[in-house]
């Protein structure tokens, strides 16, 4: 189809993937319909620890791009475990997350996705997740012009399950929108785009947290994520914040005891 791109799969050799400017990291069990993200910690753990500390040996300068589960663990993990730049290492599943809210946002609506913009904070799970409706517009109008307050909670609660509910549908973690979320990342650091996306990056007193990697807006451009915005959250929406960092930071709390 004239396109000159080269693609090397099914290898166990770490060596190929020298000098890579971007890796992404799936590795690991997926869910089963059921399961929480959370449950698979342990098994993943040993697996992303190992993987990333392999990939530095062959790109030390690499951006890492974590997708495993519990995503906002061990992109913590990743951190710890290569000592890269924070900058370079991007949790994705804010993306995503954010992306099902549009979907949801685009069914009540009878809306073009492509024309919300709405994100999604706070942790990668279906109880940690914060679908910041109050900050969603249909191009530029807030999407509670349209929606009755039923009708934006119920699209919130389906948001959160988003991943759940296809994972039942189809008998495993869901794959094609958590590849596009994660190519689209790929996109903005190779082309320096400099998009505005929600991931779990490393805070340093951002949103009132520290030492925890947790969802958040950012910039995605050639360093990494490059900035972190501040969205001005409400009292609930930062107390709502400060619960799901308390979850993650829980789980954080397991890696300890591995
Ligand atoms: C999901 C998995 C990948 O949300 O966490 O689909």
């Amino acid at each position: 189809m004239g396109f000159d791109t080269k693609i090397v799969g099914s290898t166990n050799d770490y060596s190929k993937t020298a000098n890579s400017d971007v890796v992404v990291i799936t590795s690991g069990l997926p869910r089963k319909p059921g399961m929480t993200r959370e449950e698979l910690i342990g098994t993943n753990a040993s697996i992303v620890k190992s993987v990333a500390e392999n990939i530095l040996k062959y790109s030390p300068d690499t951006i890492i791009i974590v997708i495993s589960n519990p995503m906002d663990t061990m992109t913590y993990l990743a951190l710890q475990s290569t000592g890269l730049p924070k900058n370079r290492i991007i949790g994705m599943g804010g993306t995503l997350d954010s992306a099902r809210f549009k979907y949801q946002l685009s069914q009540h609506l009878g809306a073009s996705a492509g024309d919300l913009n709405a994100v999604v904070i706070g942790g990668h799970g279906d109880t940690t997740m914060i679908p910041l409706i109050r900050l969603a517009t249909w191009n530029s109008v807030p999407v509670s012009n349209f929606l009755t307050e039923e009708q934006q909670q119920k699209i919130v609660a389906d948001t959160m399950v988003g991943g759940a509910t296809l994972t039942k549908l189809i008998g495993t973690s869901a794959w094609y929108a958590p590849g596009a979320a994660g190519a689209a990342l790929v996109e903005s650091i190779l082309r320096d785009e400099k998009k505005l996306f929600t991931c779990c990056v490393a805070l340093d007193g951002e949103y009132g947290q520290k030492d925890i990697c947790l969802g958040v807006p950012v910039i995605i451009g050639r360093n990494g994520w490059e900035k972190i915005l501040d969205f001005g959250l409400t009292e609930s929406e930062q107390a709502a914040f400060n619960k799901s960092a308390e979850a993650v930071r829980s789980m954080n709390d397991v890696l300890k005891t591995l």
